[in-house]
Formats: C-alpha cells, structure tokens, sequence
C-alpha cells in the first residue's frame, strides 16, 4: 500500500475565495468556496480591487473551514497547491501569500497550479476511470481552448479563441438582453423558454485554423438585432434571443471539438470551465460524442465554476512528479498553458 497523499488546495484568481484537501488527486475531503459574486454584480462584473479585499478577508476562514470539514490537521497535509496564475493580479496574490506563509510556518512543499490546468484535472475527480490521452475543451469567462492532455500535467494547445472567451461571450450578450451578472446561468436557464432556432445568429469560420473560436461577430449581430428590433419599435423576446444565441455558441464548440477529437484520434474528450456547467452544452456533446463513439467526460456543476478541489487534483500530479515551487513563487496574470 502506497501512502495517501493529502494536499491542502487554494484559489483566488478571480471572485470566489476557495480552500479544499484532496486525498489522491481525485478525492475531495472538503471543498469550500466563498463566491463575491453578490459583492461585483452591483458593479456588472468584477471589480479586481474588492476582490482582492474580500479574498484577504475570507481567505483564513475558508482554509480552516476546509480542513475542518475533511477533519484533517495540518500536520497531516502533505503539501500546499496553490493557483499562481493566470488571473487577476492582485487576487492571486492573496492566494500565493498565503500559500507561501503556510508552506514556510508548517514546513510543508509548495506546489504552483496553473488555474485552467485545474479546470482541466476537474475531471479527474468526478471520473475516476479518466486517464489522459484525451482531448478537452476548457470554456471559462477568460479562457477557450481546445487541448490534447497527452499526459497528467502535459498539454498541447490546439485551438484557442481570436477575440472574446465563450463565458465573456455569455456575460456580455446577458448585459445586453438586461439579464445581469453572470450571464451563463440566465441565459442557460431563460433558453429553455425560448426557441433556438428563431433567430439565425452567425457561426464563424476562421481560415486555415478549424480549431479556433471567435465570438466577437456573434456579439455584435445580437447587437444589431436588439437594435433593430427597437428602430422597428418590435418587442425583443429575449428567450428567443438567449436560445438562439447558445445555440450558436453550442454549434461552434461542438463542431470543433468534434472536428479536432477526428483529426487527432482521440477516443475521450472531457469539457472543463464555467461555461461547461450549461445544460443544454452538455446535452450537445453528450449526444455528438455518443454518435462519434467517443467516451464523453465532465466535471459536476460545482466543480465546473472556480472552486480550489480542482487546483488540489491538479497539484497532486505535479506534486507526485516531484515538481514543487519555492517561497519565490509569484504571481503570473497572464501565465500560459503548460508554462511553469
Ligand atoms: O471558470 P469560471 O468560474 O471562471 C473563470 O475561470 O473564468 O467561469 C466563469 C464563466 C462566466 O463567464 C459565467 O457566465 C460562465 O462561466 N458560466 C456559464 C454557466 N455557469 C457559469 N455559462 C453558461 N452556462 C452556465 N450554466
Ligand atoms: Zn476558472
């Protein structure tokens, strides 16, 4: 028998305070996320400085919370995983700090996590079968890629969006139709009063780069409509607009994960980030994966959005690599993909 490995995880790239212990890398003894989200919906999306504040407020709390819940002291931690990027600066920040403060008062490794590479391990929680290769799409409010996961903590970028990231997509078409911040949930939730088909939004094609994803175009065209409809003096049914533009948004991920799990022999594909807890996205893969004979993988809702159980999953296999970070380790707002 091999010993446990327990890591006590932290995340605060963004707007939720986050602390989990994961034993193994695929089992969560607690997780536990203060989310600011009613804080910066006042504002109509993030405001980096409140976040910072409110991190450093809440940060203590959640990581006593968390280890209280696994019912797991400190000693008994293996090492400390901690997202140092990318994100907003002064936010992970607080994260690292804290990391840091921890690994030198305890004695304990410090391990760096890449926030999407979190994301991408999400799923080796909820699936325990789930060994890489597979390829795997990450849809968050600041990122969408597509990935082959050649191995645990080994990514090839293989498409990447041109302009906005799906959830910003959300986001900003939820402002628009008067839905509030965060758009991915209203508009998920008000599509299914609403008939997709009603409006034909613009799906892009990119040349000579099938992989890649741009949302800018189908922004402005529900734009347009909304403008359109009030110089006619129409009434804007928004559930038709909210359904129609998922399902735009829908078409263009699962073509092209569908076109590049072909194109690269992959037999799974996983989804990772916010935007993967959309129901009727889901659904859609799901149903592509099944006709293609593909093994299809997802994160539950809860660990689809920021939480700190998928950055412990992901430092484990760093950590069992032998990769650990130094008190030196900073913050990266603007890390990349399989960077270290
Ligand atoms: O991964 P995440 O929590 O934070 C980032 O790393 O960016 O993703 C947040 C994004 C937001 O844009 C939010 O609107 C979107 O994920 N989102 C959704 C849903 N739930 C969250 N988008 C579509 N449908 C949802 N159900
Ligand atoms: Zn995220």
């Amino acid at each position: 028998m091999t010993k446990d490995i327990l890591i006590l995880a932290i995340e605060s790239s963004c707007d939720e305070t986050a602390a989990a212990v994961v034993r193994n890398g695929r089992e969560v003894l607690s997780n536990i996320i203060f989310s600011q989200i009613e804080l910066h919906k006042l504002y109509g999306g993030v405001v980096p400085e409140i976040a910072s504040r409110k991190h450093i407020e809440k940060m203590n709390q959640v990581i006593e919370e968390a280890l209280a819940t696994a019912g797991v002291t400190l000693e008994e931690i293996d090492a400390i995983g901690v997202t140092y990027g990318p994100g907003l600066v002064g936010a992970l920040l607080v994260g690292v700090a804290e990391a840091k403060a921890i690994s030198f008062a305890a004695k304990k490794p410090l391990v760096g996590v890449h926030h999407i590479e979190g994301h991408v391990s999400a799923n080796y929680i909820d699936n325990q079968d789930l060994k890489p290769p597979f390829l795997c799409l990450i849809v968050s409010g600041g990122h969408s890629h597509l990935v082959l996961v050649k191995d645990y903590g080994e990514y090839e970028i293989i498409g990447r969006t041109r302009d906005d990231a799906a959830g910003e997509a959300f986001d900003k078409v939820a402002r628009a139709i008067g839905l509030g911040y965060p758009g991915g949930p209203k508009i998920d939730k008000l599509s299914k009063e609403g008939n997709k088909y009603a409006i034909a939004f613009p799906r892009a094609h990119i040349e000579g780069a099938p992989y890649d994803f741009s949302f800018s175009g189908l922004k402005s065209a529900v734009l347009n409509h909304l403008n359109s409809c009030e110089m006619k003096k129409e009434e804007v049914n928004r559930a038709d607009v909210a359904a129609s533009f998922q399902e735009a948004v829908i078409d263009a991920l699962v073509s092209k994960t569908m076109l590049a799990a072909k194109d690269y022999h992959m037999k799974q594909v996983a989804i990772a980030g916010g935007v993967a807890a959309n129901s009727s996205l889901l659904e859609a893969m799901a149903e592509a994966c099944r006709k293609h004979g593909y093994k299809f993988y997802h994160p539950s809702k809860i660990l689809c959005t920021d939480n700190a159980a998928m950055i412990g999953a992901a430092a484990y296999f760093e950590y069992i690599k032998g990769v650990r970070a130094g008190l030196d380790l900073n913050a990266v707002p603007n890390l990349k993909i399989g960077e270290r």
